[in-house]
């Protein structure tokens, strides 16, 4: 398949990328081809499939998450981006550039300046201030001194870590570590951030503060971030899109509430099974839609379920609107409780 077929409107497509791990990936990816699974694979030719025909289109200025359990391909697939990773087959563009087709001076180019990555294990250096970790990318890029370090204190005040730069990593906890490792990534001011697995080593509570905190920062900056988690729950708190990864072939991708309310296989009902279904589901999709008087509270119409519950303590109904604030709807708290009971596992 050629480039040009793919929609540069897209930050990121990737093209039936498969990755093959080892010497002879020829053999084993016509053996994928010709319909043979993963284990197959393995057991015939002591090969190891990362990816298997993997095609996506991320939107630009969207939180599309990648999930899948360990092994499924998640890091495989994030490393494709950046090309840390060389796929056997398949083709992969970001904003509108063939990433295999760069030179290895168009690649450094490329990572310094449109792709950021943060890492699960945080990746900071461990001699160096917060500050000058923040800074460090752009140090590389050949930002003079006073520049890049207001750019790392900007960074570093938005992330809430004032008062930390003159700190060393080892004397943050684990949340205020990636805490600094968010900062870096987004002084780097690229339009794409990788994030494999960001949030995983960290506790539940930081961790949620952390999740809310990148939705808020990725509404106020527009950003295109790809987010990696074998976490369901995150992925639905966080994503506008979902990938499932098993095997390292997509099983199904949609927006939250398509794969809570429509999961195309029995792997990725098990995951659904589990979680509270009601958090993904959008007030778009439980309103009634149509004209009412005007109401004093109103909601978009992509606001969840679990966000506009606690509204319903003085409303009894409240306006849905689009993105122009023009009204087409309306829900009531006895559907979105309806909602709620339906799909909380005990309720
Ligand atoms: N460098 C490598 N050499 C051989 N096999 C690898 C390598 N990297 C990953 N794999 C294999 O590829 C598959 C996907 O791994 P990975 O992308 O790390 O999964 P995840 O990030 O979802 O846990 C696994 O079966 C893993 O063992
Ligand atoms: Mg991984």
């Amino acid at each position: 398949m050629n480039a040009i077929d793919i929609d540069t409107d897209f930050a990121i497509a990737m093209r039936g990328v498969t990755k093959i791990f080892g010497d002879d990936p020829n053999t084993a990816l016509a053996l994928l081809q010709a319909g043979r699974s993963k284990s197959d694979v393995q057991a015939e030719t002591g090969h190891v499939v990362g990816l298997d025909n993997v095609s996506l289109d991320v939107a630009k200025g969207q939180i599309f998450v990648v999930m899948g359990l360990s092994g499924s391909g998640k890091s495989t697939l994030i490393r494709h981006v950046n090309r840390l990773i060389e796929p056997t087959a398949g083709e992969i563009v970001v904003n509108g550039a063939d990433v295999l087709k760069m030179s290895l001076d168009q690649l450094r180019t490329y990572r310094r300046t449109q792709v950021a990555m943060v890492f699960q294990k945080f990746g900071l250096l461990p001699h160096r201030s917060v500050i000058d970790n923040v800074a460090y990318g752009l140090e590389v890029r050949g930002v003079g001194k006073a520049e890049r370090l207001r750019e790392a204190a900007k960074w570093i005040e938005i992330v809430g870590l004032s008062g930390y730069e003159q700190s060393r990593p080892r004397q943050l906890s684990g949340g205020q570590q990636q805490r600094v490792g968010l900062a870096r990534a987004l002084a780097l001011d690229t339009e794409i951030i990788l994030m494999d697995e960001a949030f995983s080593a960290l506790d539940p509570l930081i961790r949620s503060g952390m999740q809310d905190q990148l939705i808020e920062l990725q509404k106020s900056l527009g950003k295109t971030i790809l987010f990696i988690t074998h976490d369901f729950d995150e992925a639905l708190k966080i994503g506008h899109r979902i990938a499932v990864l098993k095997d390292g072939a997509v099983q199904q991708v949609g927006k939250p509430e398509d794969i809570v309310l429509r999961p195309a296989n029995e792997h990725i009902e098990e995951f659904v099974r589990d979680v509270n279904k009601a958090r993904a589901i959008h007030v778009r999709s439980i309103m009634d839609k149509g004209e009412f008087e005007a109401c004093a509270q109103s909601v978009s119409r992509d606001a969840r379920c679990e966000d506009v519950l606690p509204l319903f303590a003085e409303h009894q109904w409240v306006g849905v609107v689009d993105e122009s604030g023009r009204q087409i709807g309306r829900v009531t708290a006895k559907q979105v409780i309806k909602a709620l009971a339906r799909y909380t596992p005990g309720m």
